[in-house]
């Protein structure tokens, strides 16, 4: 290779990597160099294009983004929680929505007023007003603890700086959705994927003069805490709100019920294209907010609304290969490469084949012409294959009945269905490195560990060095090898040395839900977390006399099942298991499961239910105790404070057993005396 050519490589080498940060930054949010280290990778691009007249002639230069990388925004907690919303695909979905608010609300069947609006693709934000002047601009960031994008969201013209009207909360905390109209977007399409990248990569730039380029305009649709609080309903927020001179989205509108929901869904789909902005389906929300106060939220989404998607966008391109990958539960999922091809403006390259019964009821094969779909973020689906176009010499996807790990696959029997999972599952856990691998991922992921900088990427990386292989080698890094790597520098290395550090005081429901369990999601580890109350009750699993007595009594708490049972005694019956999560919490101080709202009125009670209740779901009268400082258990013991008897079918061994060990039995009424003293 002659020295030209080497120049040439070197610096396509550099542009792809700069292009790669780009897309880490931009697109994926997950910054993994410091400033210093981008800029540096920057000017050694343009040094080297001014220092060789031919590397300009390449042109390679013109599309590389002018924003500096940066995670320097202050951090800021918002008032509330900024949550996502659950997905409803189909009129089913909906359905289902709506029996689920009806049995919470004990409700039989009845119509609920809701609220219809579309669901804006752009980038969230919360702005804060304290009696009347816009004093907070923040970005979602993890829902909790948001960046302080103040300055940059004053650029946008639209949004009041200080409000004018009467009545004005002295706290109001307005939920937006900021977006860059499909015209103004023509300008800025070579630097970014699509619009919603752009008003991302626009609200992040440290510089606000640099967002004030950008034409973004938002839609408010919600709000965090609002004190005093003096909408009844979210139609007269979004009257009063746009009277006060905030954007609203205009399409927005009061429904009855179901069928009018399926009639919008048609209609707003239909506007979709003539919209100047992108919207990937309805927001549904139940009208009255004491109804929403009453619905309250799941761990990440709220029960009150209900993201409706339009349906999925679809394009048709060829299988080139069918590969296996391995879950954070050993779920064996095989999954098509196709040749890249875009849908709704993403380029794909993977699609999803579900299971081995689906490859075999579609009979997909490699080489097959195939109509793949991609609806929201979640990886595209195979819709349909086109067998006219199949080659003749075609063979049938054999599935493979070991995991890559070598050790034997097996489809369980769920006792729930009655019927053999779908699923092929690995189940050495840890003894199966490319389990183990994901289980590293979710471990440091958001809701877990939440171990900034250490990414899914970055555990690949370390994985491959070796120089992480089981959850306690995150805390004895050799930081020496790190800073021979690309892309590592001083600064992303103390950030990453930060953020473990800070990861290793986490609370005891976030712990049980990083380890991995199957079946035990967020929801299930605060259940158990509040069962065990500490470390060291939760780690008497490892002990298998202690264990048996204990499943017992899980068993009879509201939400785990059989499943969830069985589930947890297999995973603490795999010795690396247990070896491995001694070693993660000798590294971890692992706080006690505090019971949320201390000073309630069930403050530190502790309360059962037997029988339903007259005007309340068993769900509903156990969020309230748990509002109210109370913890809800799931069976008798000498140390319960109330056995609380509804009226509809108690159970009478409970009753009996309460009365041996002396606990006061009351009634719903005595329930709702003590919760309105
Ligand atoms: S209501 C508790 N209404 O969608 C969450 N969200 O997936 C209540 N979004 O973070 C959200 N348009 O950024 C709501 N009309 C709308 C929306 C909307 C867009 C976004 C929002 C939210 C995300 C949830």
């Amino acid at each position: 290779m002659n020295e030209k050519k080497i120049i040439i490589n070197i610096f396509k080498k550099k542009i792809v990597e700069l292009k790669k940060h780009n897309d880490n930054y931009f697109n994926q949010d997950n910054p993994i160099i410091s400033d210093a280290n981008y800029d540096e990778l920057k000017k050694n691009i343009f040094a080297l294009e001014t220092k060789y007249s031919f590397l300009k002639e390449l042109n390679l230069t013109n599309n590389l983004v002018g924003a500096k990388i940066t995670n320097k925004f202050k951090k800021i907690k918002h008032l509330s929680p900024m949550l996502s919303l659950s997905n409803a695909f189909n009129i089913e979905d909906m359905k289902d929505f709506s029996k689920k608010i009806n049995n919470f609300l004990s409700f039989k069947n009845k119509d609920i007023e809701l609220f219809c609006e579309p669901k804006i693709d752009g980038i969230s934000a919360s702005l804060i007003y304290q009696k009347g002047i816009l004093v907070k601009g923040l970005s979602r960031g993890d829902g909790k603890i948001g960046e302080d994008i103040l300055s940059n969201l004053k650029t946008i013209s639209l949004i009041p700086k200080i409000i004018k009207g009467d009545k004005i909360p002295d706290i109001l905390e307005i939920r937006c959705e900021i977006y860059i109209g499909k015209k103004d977007f023509l300008t800025l399409k070579d630097k970014f994927a699509n619009p919603r990248n752009a008003a991302g990569g626009s609200l992040r730039q440290k510089n606000s003069k640099d967002t004030a380029k950008i034409p973004l305009k938002y839609f408010a649709y919600g709000f965090g805490t609002v004190n005093p609080m003096i909408f009844k309903t979210q139609s007269e927020f979004l009257k009063k709100i746009s009277q006060w001179d905030f954007c609203t989205n205009p399409l927005s509108k009061i429904i009855k019920n179901l069928d009018e929901v399926e009639i919008e869904h048609k209609k707003i789909d239909l506007k979709r294209s003539s919209l100047n902005y992108d919207i990937d389906g309805l927001v549904i929300k139940v009208n009255d907010i004491s109804l929403q106060k009453r619905l309250g939220n799941t761990s990440n989404s709220p029960r009150w609304a209900v993201a409706y998607k339009f349906s999925a966008e679809k394009a048709v391109t060829k299988v080139k290969d069918i590969i296996i990958q391995v879950g954070r539960t050993g779920a064996i999922t095989p999954v098509a490469k196709v040749e890249p091809v875009t849908v709704g403006g993403v380029v794909v390259s993977n699609a999803t084949l579900h299971n081995e019964d689906e490859i075999e009821r579609k009979d997909i094969r490699i080489g097959d012409t195939i109509n793949i779909q991609r609806a929201g973020d979640v990886i595209p689906q195979v819709v349909s294959v086109d067998k006219s176009k199949r080659d003749k010499k075609s063979k049938k996807f054999i599935f493979p009945k070991r995991c890559l790990c070598g050790a034997e696959t097996k489809k369980e029997f769920s006792k729930n269905t009655n019927k053999e999972d779908a699923v092929r599952r690995c189940l050495k856990g840890y003894e199966c490195r490319f389990t183990a691998k994901e289980k590293l991922k979710h471990l440091v992921s958001k809701e877990a560990l939440n171990i900034d900088g250490l990414g899914k990427k970055v555990i690949e990386q370390f994985w491959d060095l070796n120089l992480i292989k089981e959850p306690s080698n995150i805390f004895d890094l050799d930081y020496e090898k790190i800073k021979e790597l690309e892309g590592w520098g001083e600064l992303s290395i103390n950030n990453l040395k930060k953020a473990i550090k800070k990861s290793q005081t986490i609370p005891l429901d976030k712990f049980i839900y990083s380890i991995g369990i199957r079946h035990i999601g967020q929801e299930n580890a605060k259940i158990l977390a509040s069962f065990f109350s500490s470390i060291e009750e939760f780690s008497k699993l490892f002990d298998l006399k202690k264990r048996k007595k204990i499943l017992i009594n899980l068993f009879d708490l509201d939400g785990i099942g059989e499943t969830q049972t069985q589930s947890i005694e297999n995973f603490f019956l795999n010795h690396t298991n247990v070896r491995i999560i001694k070693d993660l919490i000798n590294k971890l101080n692992i706080r006690s499961y505090a019971v949320q709202s201390s000073g309630g009125k069930f403050s530190n009670k502790k309360l059962m239910f037997t029988g339903g209740f007259k005007n309340m779901s068993r769900s509903e009268a156990k969020e309230i105790t748990e509002n109210n400082g109370g913890k809800v258990m799931g069976s008798i013991s000498k140390n319960l404070d109330y056995l609380v008897v509804g009226d509809s079918k108690p159970t009478k061994s409970k009753i009996e057993q309460a009365k041996k060990l002396n606990i006061k039995i009351i009634l719903e009424k005595d329930w709702n005396k003590i919760l309105n003293s």
